[in-house]
């Protein structure tokens, strides 16, 4: 029931209602919800109260709206455990999905001062400038873009570079990646990311770039990414020093 004197805001109370019922499945993805009139007649509450908790459930990724249709419970987000140093074709594979790539652009380019320092080459070197839309079941989650030496690197094609790019690395070339820094910041979609994406301009993205290395410690990639933050969360263990 929702509690009008509670400390707990009224919008709030639907949130966590609705959150609920998600995780233990009462609402499930592709479900749709009460419109706001509805759910306002149903706990006597007003329509913008209602339209707040909407707002926070689809900024949250939990919810998504298709005008003159309604509004639906979301895909659940795909969680990436931290420590691992996976491929995303080798993620989406793990959960069950079919990984995919839309190349947007494929180009050998001199390395600029700050790619050519990452990868320890030569400024103005060569390195493959690769941008692909990275597809879970046919949908859009990444926009990346990878920078790898094509001094170190042989043989990319636009078909190698279309499937998985470890996997080429490590399967035909015999190379062993095998660390990686990685940084996370938030962020909103432009209009291009959005287009690209499939989401509004200004829903969440995390940027996610990625130094990896070779076992003999030479730098292999230099990556920016930009994920779906309504798709995706990362998970990270953590063990409190004694
Ligand atoms: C993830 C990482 C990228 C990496 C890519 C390789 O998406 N964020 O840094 O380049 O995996 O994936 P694949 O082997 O599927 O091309």
């Amino acid at each position: 029931m929702i509690k009008k004197n509670s400390p707990i805001p009224i919008y709030y109370q639907i949130v966590e209602r609705i959150q609920k019922q998600i995780a233990n499945g009462d609402l499930q993805p592709g479900d749709a919800l009460p419109s706001e009139r509805e759910f306002a007649e149903k706990y006597h509450i007003s329509r913008m109260t209602v339209r707040q908790a909407l707002t926070q459930l689809e900024n949250d990724g939990y919810i998504y709206r298709i005008r003159g249709k309604g509004t639906f419970i979301s895909e659940h987000k795909i969680e990436q455990t931290l420590p691992g140093l996976t491929s995303f074709t080798e993620d989406m594979t793990a959960r069950g999905l079919k990984p995919g790539s839309h190349l947007l652009h494929f180009e050998i380019i001199p390395a600029t001062e700050q790619i050519a320092k990452m990868l320890r080459i030569s400024e103005y070197g060569p390195v493959y400038e690769i941008k692909r839309i990275r597809l879970a079941d046919h949908v859009p989650m990444a926009l990346e873009t990878n920078y790898i030496s094509a001094n170190l690197i042989k043989g990319f094609t636009e078909d190698i570079v279309n499937q998985s790019i470890y996997a080429y690395m490590e399967e035909q070339l015999g190379l062993k990646i095998e660390h990686a820094t990685q940084t996370i910041e938030s962020s909103v979609a432009n209009e291009t990311e959005a287009k690209m994406l499939e989401i509004k301009p200004g829903a969440p993205i995390m940027l996610i770039q990625r130094n990896t290395f070779l076992q003999d410690g030479t730098p292999v990639e230099l990556v920016k990414s930009t994920y779906r933050a309504d798709r995706y969360k990362f998970a990270i263990q953590l063990r409190r020093k004694n």
